[in-house]
């Protein structure tokens, strides 16, 4: 069954955004995220490895679902699909990629960081964005301010999420679950250190879910 954006969504408070230099770690990795609580994951498109771990989880961590991230063209998207990818994540938005998610069928979580990207994704029936680089781009009070004149959107800020602020922007009624690379930082996977990732994991889970 395909999730819709907004389930999956709504799955876990924290999407991990996953950069993998090793195929070798992906199921590891994966296996330690979900066992802390957080079954979606982000598996982004900027290491070499990427597309054969998207492969690896889908096969061997069946509770996880599998996101393709950083999609920056549509033969990103496709070779994601391709390798098992059950969502899209773009870090800004084109049409392109818009129309070839809707043609493939895929939910997309498509990157916004503007009311006039928000409205046009909004024409096009999308009302769950991300909202990138989050922190960069005006933070809680940005997205506070969007939610008055726009307040059917639901988005995922992502982009300097840390525990520290994590926490804010979950409070806020427009934002369904938050995305970071924090509990799946480089020295620890490289390091192996998965039972670390686990509790990472696990006190980001706590952060509560939203509905
Ligand atoms: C990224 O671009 O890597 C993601 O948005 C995650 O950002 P973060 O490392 O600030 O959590």
């Amino acid at each position: 069954m395909t999730l819709t954006t907004q389930e999956i969504m709504q799955l876990a408070p924290v999407i991990p955004v996953m950069v993998i230099d090793r195929a070798e770690d992906a199921v590891p990795l994966a296996n330690a995220l979900v066992n802390g609580g957080l079954k979606v994951l982000e598996i982004t498109l900027r290491t070499a490895a990427a597309l054969e771990s998207i492969r690896l989880i889908k096969e061997a961590v069946p509770d996880a679902v599998v996101g393709a991230g950083t999609i920056i063209n549509v033969g990103n998207l496709f070779d994601s699909l391709q390798a098992g990818a059950e969502f899209i994540v773009t870090p800004g938005t084109t049409t392109a990629i818009v129309d070839a998610s809707v043609e493939a069928g895929v939910p997309l979580l498509p990157g916004v960081n503007t009311p006039s990207e928000a409205m046009t994704l909004l024409e096009r029936g999308f009302d769950c964005l991300k909202f990138f680089p989050a922190e960069a781009a005006g933070g809680v009070p940005m997205l506070k301010a969007m939610g008055g004149p726009l307040p059917q959107l639901r988005f995922c800020p992502t982009g300097g999420v840390t525990p520290a602020n994590a926490a804010s922007y979950l409070s806020l009624p427009n934002v369904s679950c938050v995305g970071g690379s924090w509990m799946a930082p480089a020295d620890l996977v490289r390091a192996g250190n998965w039972a670390e990732i686990e509790r990472l994991a696990a006190e980001a889970a706590s952060l509560g879910g939203k509905s």
